[in-house]
């Protein structure tokens, strides 16, 4: 490594551990969700994926399966699509399989071997496409580096419904950043879970076999592991629950009981029951959603499946 990059990483390093400890300070103790996806994170989340009671991710993949000609036409031609948080994920092979004149593709993802990883099986698999794999942060001031390849148009892709773990407002400052880094005739593929009934909601971040648990308790381990922590995993654990009021799920870890716990060289107390919120997932309906977005996009169109459980929806800059 260069001195440059070496500092580099240390003032990161620095950035995580000033946020973690402030939102630990908090009189509601709260952890950045972002802090979920290191390797093991990002492996625990793709198994979230397939779990019978997460609904959102094979609802979506249904969604999009079903109406992909409208989709990718919606697309247009020459497209550069910048997907945002990119996984290993079936969806931007659905889209690559149709569209016919995509122009590259910029994959942005905070784990960076995982996202190296992922460009690395797609390069193989469409030798012709241009990938430009952009390893960051994007919940921090981010701003996409010139892509050199010709194109028509930007849109960006993102699924998941990643944008309910922002709150309302990040979320709006969010789609205000996108709308700018599309620009004029650009575009939003983005996917939006929708509010349903509690129990099918709570289910789907509380499975049988506990492994958003284990992605939620992965928090922690990262912290003893990177900011010399001592937090005793047997003595927190998971919950999930629906907000009705603020049309979110909450996911927190509660302490068993009454404990010390340091981490980054500072000492932290637990009550009996107390719990560090680790992140929100907004719900929204489709009439809520576009009027969050509205300053910014104007929505050309929602599909959706017959449940009505979760949509995908295309939305153009204003
Ligand atoms: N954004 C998705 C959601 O809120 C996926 C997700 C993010 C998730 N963090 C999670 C799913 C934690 C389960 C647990 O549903």
């Amino acid at each position: 490594m260069t001195t440059q990059t070496i500092n580099t990483v240390d003032r990161e390093t620095q950035l995580l551990r000033d946020e973690l400890l402030e939102g630990l300070r908090r009189p509601q103790k709260t952890l950045p969700s972002k802090y979920f996806y290191d390797e093991i994170g990002s492996t625990l989340f793709e198994d979230i994926c397939t779990l019978k009671e997460y609904y959102p991710t094979r609802t979506e993949i249904g969604i999009m399966r079903d109406n992909i000609e409208q989709i990718t036409r919606q697309l247009g031609r020459r497209c550069l699509l910048i997907e945002y948080g990119a996984g290993a994920s079936v969806k931007i092979r659905l889209l690559l399989d149709h569209m016919r004149s995509i122009a590259g593709y910029v994959p942005i993802d905070i784990s960076g071997e995982h996202l190296l990883a992922a460009a690395g099986e797609l390069r193989r698999e469409y030798p012709s496409l241009h990938i430009f794999p952009i390893p960051a942060d994007y919940t921090q001031d981010f701003e996409l580096p010139e892509i050199d390849v010709p194109h028509d148009r930007r849109v960006v892709f993102f699924p998941g419904s990643t944008i309910g773990n922002f709150t309302p407002a990040q979320a709006a400052e969010f789609l205000a950043h996108i709308a700018e880094v599309v620009g004029e005739d650009g575009g939003l593929l983005i996917g939006v879970d929708r509010k349903k009934d509690a129990a099918t909601l709570e289910a789907a971040y509380n499975d049988d076999r506990g492994v958003t648990a284990d992605f939620n308790l992965n928090m922690l381990v990262r912290l003893n592991r990177e900011f010399d922590g001592d937090f005793d995993l047997d003595t927190f654990r998971h919950r999930a629950v629906y907000n009705g009021a603020e049309g979110r799920i909450e996911m927190h870890l509660l302490s068993k009981r009454e404990q010390v716990a340091h981490v980054a060289g500072e000492q932290f107390t637990f009550r009996s029951g107390e719990s560090i919120l680790t992140e929100y997932s907004y719900k929204y309906h489709p009439e809520e959603f576009a009027h969050l977005a509205a300053p910014y996009f104007t929505v050309e169109k929602v599909w959706t499946d017959a449940r009505a459980l979760f949509s995908v929806q295309y939305l153009s800059a204003r």
